[in-house]
């Protein structure tokens, strides 16, 4: 897949990584193609550097990896959306959208792409490495689209993530963003480390 990345930080780094392991076609998308966070992603294997606009014209699936609250005005300057998949890694943990309870809703309302919330709910090093041991980690998931779910799950297992779970509709956004205050909690506040993750278990 073509795959941009807005917000090239921790979390659009690790995934952009991951991802070009796995054969896919990274287009970094930033706002200043000669200082922006996550340079040496350069070095991976098919990356390259744009202008925001450029790399989300030469992408099917776009990352959003940035701060919250800029969804909004993102979505004024993405464009024509119509048949791509955006999938939003954002958590309004301290800031969110003006006039949105998240990124997701701001993306629903505000562009025609397929919009599903995924990779929010886990710390970047469990996105740069999902395994434990002989285990994998899960990913999880929420929004309307089952075509952007069905490319979400895919690239979750590209990431190394050995299932990505549906939490359900638009409805479930908010809880998967709660979801991942809980890995925060325990992590960060609780102290168990950031080196902790979450999967589902079955009998
Ligand atoms: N850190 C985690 O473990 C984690 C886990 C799950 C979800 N998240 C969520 O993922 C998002 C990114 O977190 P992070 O830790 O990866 O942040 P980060 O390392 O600080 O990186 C933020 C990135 O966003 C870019 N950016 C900032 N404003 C932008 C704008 N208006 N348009 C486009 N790009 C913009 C920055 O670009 P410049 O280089 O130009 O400054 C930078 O590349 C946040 O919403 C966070 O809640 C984080």
């Amino acid at each position: 897949m073509n795959i941009a990345i807005i917000g090239t930080g921790n979390v659009g780094g690790a995934l952009a990584t991951q991802w070009s392991k796995a054969g896919h076609s990274i287009y970094l998308g930033v706002r200043d193609v000669h200082d922006f966070k996550g340079k040496e992603l350069l070095d991976n294997a098919h990356t390259s550097v744009h202008p925001i606009a450029e790399a989300i014209a030469a992408a099917e699936v776009i990352l959003v990896a940035s701060p919250p609250q800029f969804a909004e005005s993102q979505a004024a300057i993405f464009g024509n959306l119509k048949g791509k998949v955006l999938i939003d890694a954002t958590n309004a943990v301290r800031t969110k959208p003006e006039n949105h309870p998240t990124a997701y809703h701001a993306f629903a309302a505000l562009t025609n792409a397929e919009v599903v919330k995924c990779f929010n709910s886990t710390g970047f090093e469990n996105m740069q490495n999902p395994s434990y041991g002989e285990q994998q980690l899960d990913m999880f998931m929420a929004g309307d689209s089952d075509v952007a779910k069905a490319t979400a799950r895919q690239l979750a297992k590209d990431a190394g993530f050995e299932n990505c779970y549906d939490f359900g509709d638009h409805t479930k956004v908010e809880l998967l963003e709660q979801f991942a205050l809980a890995w925060i909690n325990l992590a960060i506040f609780q102290g168990l480390g950031r080196g902790i993750g979450f999967k589902v278990i079955r009998r």
